[in-house]
């Protein structure tokens, strides 16, 4: 059974049963009884499925994995955390985690002003904001009215630009300072994608002599008891912890220096995000090479034994963890809606009175391949293969034949890998690489895997149903925009394969796992698919509900989004029409009925799948 890396990847969060997916919680719904009831309403396209208590569990994982470190390393200092806006600012995983953060005065992390607002609006008085990233004197402005309400918030400077900014500001209004941090460019840097977060040529932080001529600054206009915190982050999902030691080291120890100078309201240590999680499916690409434990062991140990050294106190350990907090609770659903060599079934065959020797060859073994002479059927059909295209481009064969040919070896060969039980595993690879199948689903990649197109990423990407039976084809994807970067190509390095399924008689989803951080937000209109249908599932000991359904927009909702004016394209596609002098006024009727009804549905397909 091909179980898609679920061991490696799911953390246990999902796992096979009865052949199907089931989400690993209380009453383990499948995704299959999820997804189809969720189209049982007519929806159709693609559909983000939330499960909020797997935010719950990576929230309390942070939390227990760090407090347990610090008991067992006799740590002084306190850990603290909050959720970077960036990686999902949808309200449902907000709310998820205001909701199951809240016990551990979970706070958020900004990077615009818009950002900042929604941290506003939704982190408990007691729980910390930071705020990182380029700022003007509003965004500045904004961090010390969050500092009046009482918010406690931490404006991380860039650069010296931004700290004349806030003294600036301070002296311009009476408000309270909010608690002032400043990023450090460490030559130390990440690996991995992300890596160029950090190291000499970062995009963001203060080098040494920035760092000194800040503290100066700070001392000079009277804010260095607002100096609080000193943050770095050296890139998103680290593969290897080594990166990590690395910084810490040059961290702390330009922690310790700062507090040895003078700074003494300084007491956090911010360490950003970057924590990785599993994507792979084969063992051989495993990419996240240390354990939670691993990683919060070595930040409160190292930084203990450097301030131990040092002989200044234990700072509080902060965490801008994102990708390790959502990328689990969402899985994208899409629908197969067709599988590009269906037409390469017999049905299709137009066999005339009088082929070709090699076409009659063909006929014969397909007739008579077996489980004892499969191989040798199949090599001979692959053979045949080359002759006829050969005889084709000398004209000795038309397009009927040629097609008879693409047939029947493509029949012949799923046969013969059906039938055959010891074809060699290297062989049966590179003739899967050769007659890939494309399945076509209705999503866009632009929309929902960025990092896909972008970067390369890999997503876990099986079947939700059908596990008990063998999935041989090996699959390229093809979304549906038209655009040919919109694919995911067969790898035989990482290989996918799935089934060979009759669309016309069932059926087929495809789950797409671990895509909660980033993908969404940085998910983009493309050919103007818009964001799809998403919900929220919460499972109970004995059933499950479907939460928050939220339709992916409209044609109207998505023209509209980029500046255009509803009612005039309506008027405008009406007023046609109403001019046309092809049809009746009954046709018009029917076609204006039809026309409204399209607008207000979503932008994805909407054949049977
Ligand atoms: C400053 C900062 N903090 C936190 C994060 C979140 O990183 P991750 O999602 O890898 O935990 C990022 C993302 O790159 C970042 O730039």
């Amino acid at each position: 059974m091909n179980t898609y890396g679920i061991d490696i990847w799911a953390d246990d969060n999902f796992i096979i049963e009865d052949a199907e997916v089931k989400v690993n919680h209380l009453c383990k719904p499948s995704l299959l009884d999820i997804t189809t009831e969720i189209r049982s309403s007519g929806l159709r396209g693609p559909i983000i499925i939330r499960f909020p208590h797997l935010i719950k569990k990576q929230i309390e994982t942070l939390y227990t994995t760090f407090k347990r470190s610090i008991q067992e390393n006799n740590y002084k200092g306190d850990f603290k955390a909050v959720f970077p806006l960036k990686v999902n600012q949808f309200p449902e995983v907000v709310n998820a985690i205001r909701t199951h953060g809240k016990v551990f005065n979970y706070g958020l992390e900004a990077g615009s002003k818009a950002e900042l607002i929604l941290a506003m609006a939704h982190t408990p008085m007691n729980a910390p904001i930071t705020v990182n990233g380029f700022k003007d004197t509003e965004l500045i402005s904004l961090g010390f009215m969050a500092s009046q309400m009482g918010h406690n918030i931490t404006l991380t400077i860039e650069g010296i630009a931004e700290l004349e900014s806030i003294i600036e500001v301070s002296k311009m209004c009476n408000l309270k300072v909010p608690s002032i941090g400043i990023r450090l460019r460490l030559h130390s840097s990440g690996s991995g994608v992300w890596a160029k977060s950090g190291g000499h040529d970062a995009k963001f932080g203060l080098s040494a002599t920035e760092l000194l001529e800040a503290f100066n600054l700070l001392k000079e206009n009277d804010l260095l008891e607002h100096f609080h915190m000193v943050h770095f982050h050296i890139g998103s999902q680290m593969e290897d912890i080594i990166p990590l030691k690395r910084a810490l080291r040059e961290a702390g120890n330009i922690y310790a220096e700062l507090k040895k100078m003078g700074a003494d309201q300084l007491h956090a240590i911010n360490i950003g995000g970057g924590l990785a999680i599993e994507y792979a499916q084969h063992s051989a690409d495993r990419l996240c090479t240390y354990t939670i434990n691993e990683f919060s062991n070595d930040v409160v140990f190292l930084l203990g034994e450097i301030m131990n050294k040092k002989g200044v106190e234990h700072p509080d350990i902060f965490t801008e963890s994102g990708r390790y907090i959502v990328a689990a609770h969402t899985v994208l659903i899409t629908p197969v809606l067709e599988l590009f060599s269906q037409d390469h079934q017999e049905k299709s065959l137009r066999i005339k009175e009088t082929n070709p020797p090699l076409i009659e060859e063909l006929l014969h073994l397909n007739k008579l391949v077996n489980p004892v002479n499969s191989i040798e059927y199949l090599h001979d059909a692959l053979d045949h293969m080359e002759s006829l295209f050969t005889l084709f481009d000398l004209g000795y064969i038309d397009l009927q034949d040629r097609s008879n040919a693409e047939i029947l070896v493509h029949v012949i060969i799923k046969k013969a890998l059906r039938l055959s039980k010891d074809y060699p595993r290297t062989e049966f690879q590179k003739l899967q690489t050769r007659l890939q199948e494309h399945y076509l689903i209705n999503a866009s990649i632009f929309q929902s895997l960025p990092d896909y197109w972008g970067l390369g990423q890999r997503f876990p990407i099986m079947p939700l149903h059908k596990l008990d039976e063998p999935a041989l084809r090996s699959a390229n994807l093809w979304d549906i925009t038209c655009d040919s970067d919109g694919e995911i190509g067969f790898s035989s390095s990482s290989p996918l394969y799935l089934h060979d399924v009759d669309l016309d008689e069932e059926e087929y989803f495809l789950g797409f796992f671990n895509v909660g951080a980033y993908q969404e937000t940085l998910g983009m209109n493309h050919n103007l698919f818009s964001h799809p249908t998403e919900c929220s599932v919460i499972i109970n000991e004995n059933d499950y509900s479907i939460e928050s359904i939220n339709e992916s927009s409209s044609l109207l909702q998505v023209i509209s989004s980029l500046g255009y004016d509803e009612t005039k394209i309506l008027t405008k596609l009406k007023n046609s029409l109403a001019r046309s002098t092809f049809i009746t006024e009954e046709e018009k009727s029917d076609t204006l009925q039809k026309l409204e009804l399209y607008l207000y549905q979503n932008s994805y397909l909407r054949t049977t799948n």
